[in-house]
């Protein structure tokens, strides 16, 4: 009996003991969880592919990833004079870069008012990294334009691409004929030797093409702009662009060890397919009563909305994700003339120093995660706010900035909590 009692009470205070001890580690493992990451969800990040891809197109989308993040060294051909390693360190998680991962170019402004890019200074891009063995790159002191760019995003750009140059055109508003204060023009760049126009897409203007990536709009094409950052942001020669970077401080012969091309044409395709299928940015709160209401001051009363166009169509592709889709970027990938405080005295094509191409805005509330939490806006990322950046807007956007002062402070804030939905 002794020992029966004995066993009961053993095995209450065990029972007791167990349901405790399975408490504590509830309790512990609850609160862990609010410390581990879980995976974000999809309307909070940038690096994914459009929907609608083929299993092919998804395998060919995941080997550009792959070769998006590829660190180059010198066994690859790095530099000799370089400004990062990988696309991927600049544009990290496709999303914007951190303003102290700047591209810098320079260039001299002729008194006849034509801009030299001073190629024979290695300009325009300075490569301020070298290899060893190789001096980097300094701004000559005769420059006098200096461009300082914080690395946009990479996302949605297929669609971007895939606009008819007769749907830009058509925002188009050189002398202002509508009396709005904008006046729009598109930035016509010379094209590279392996630009393929695509008949009724591409309209020739004596032999130039709109531009369309690059914040001055440098780039008719993403395989341009892909091309271009192998060569002048990584040093990388490949079978578009054979020939390594000019470094005027040792003159000719400034090769590195590996032959050229040192990529072949597949692979910056395959980088450039991998850019074109980039999902665009996701919306968050588009329904929230002030939302819609920050959306409608936009678009009807201080016409953000002017150069800021919400949708565009994209044109016939052969990628049916991209094939005549309406998507809304609000951009009307035309240049502006952002006055004064905008101007950065540096050119590209027939842009003038104070133009920009306008922003797309999507993806604009998503900017801080790929920035180290905070979040900066312009082509250098001087402003810390969005309404900074607002407060920025000069020239052909004084009207719209003015309105925006004159705003009651809840407007203010609709008007914003809606650009942080984008
Ligand atoms: C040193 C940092 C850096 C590196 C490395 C870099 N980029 Fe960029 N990228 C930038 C900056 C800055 C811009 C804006 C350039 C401009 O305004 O002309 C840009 C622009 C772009 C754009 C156009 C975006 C738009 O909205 O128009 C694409 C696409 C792009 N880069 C892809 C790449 C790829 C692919 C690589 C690797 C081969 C790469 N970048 C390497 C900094 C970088
Ligand atoms: C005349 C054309 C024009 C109008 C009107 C205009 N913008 Fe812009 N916006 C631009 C251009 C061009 C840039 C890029 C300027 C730069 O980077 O220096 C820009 C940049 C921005 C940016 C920064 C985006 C980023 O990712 O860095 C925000 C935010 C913005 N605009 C919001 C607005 C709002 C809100 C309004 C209405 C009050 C407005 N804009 C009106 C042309 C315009």
């Amino acid at each position: 009996m002794k020992i029966m009692k004995l066993y009961l009470q053993n095995s209450i205070f065990r029972l007791i003991l167990t349901l405790l001890s399975s408490f504590i580690l509830s309790i512990i493992i609850i609160s862990c969880e609010e410390f581990l990451p879980t995976a974000p969800e999809s309307s909070e990040i940038l690096n994914e592919p459009i929907e609608g891809l083929t299993p092919s197109q998804l395998a060919a989308h995941l080997q550009g990833d792959e070769q998006f993040g590829k660190i180059f060294g010198v066994e690859d051909g790095l530099g000799p004079i370089f400004v990062n390693t990988s696309c991927e360190n600049c544009h990290v998680a496709d999303g914007k870069g951190h303003p102290f991962i700047q591209l810098t170019r320079f260039g001299k402004m002729n008194l006849d008012g034509t801009f030299d890019p001073m190629t024979e200074y290695g300009g325009a891009q300075l490569q301020q990294r070298s290899i060893a063995g190789y001096p980097p790159e300094e701004i000559p002191a005769e420059a006098t334009g200096k461009s300082i760019l914080m690395p946009p995003s990479v996302t949605g750009l297929g669609l971007i691409e895939a606009v008819p140059d007769e749907l830009i055109l058509s925002y188009a508003d050189p002398d202002d004929l509508n009396g709005d204060g904008i006046s729009g023009v598109p930035n016509y760049v010379d094209p590279p030797d392996y630009f393929q126009p695509k008949p009724g897409f591409h309209i020739s203007n004596n032999g130039k093409y709109i531009g369309r990536f690059g914040r001055k709009a440098g780039a008719i094409t993403i395989l341009q702009q892909v091309t271009q950052a192998y060569l002048q942001d990584i040093g990388i020669t490949s079978d578009f662009l054979p020939e390594d970077l000019y470094n005027y401080i040792i003159g000719s012969g400034t090769g590195d060890k590996v032959s050229d091309p040192e990529l072949s044409a597949s692979v910056v395709k395959s980088v450039e397919f991998y850019i074109k299928t980039l999902k665009a940015p996701p919306r968050r709160n588009e329904n929230d009563a002030d939302v819609i209401g920050g959306e409608n001051i936009f678009k009807k009363q201080i016409n953000c909305s002017g150069c800021h166009i919400p949708t565009l169509v994209s044109g016939p592709s052969d990628i049916e994700a991209l094939n005549k889709k309406d998507f809304h970027p609000y951009t009307d990938m035309l240049m502006h003339d952002m006055g004064s405080q905008l101007d950065d005295y540096y050119t590209e094509g027939s842009a003038k120093t104070s133009e920009w191409r306008t922003t797309p805005l999507w993806g604009l509330g998503l900017g801080g995660t790929s920035q180290g939490g905070k979040s900066f806006f312009l082509h250098d990322g001087r402003a810390k706010t969005i309404e900074e950046a607002i407060i920025y807007h000069g020239g052909e956007a004084s009207n719209s900035r003015n309105n925006y002062y004159n705003l009651s402070q809840a407007d203010k804030q609709k008007l914003l909590k809606f650009l942080e939905s984008l």
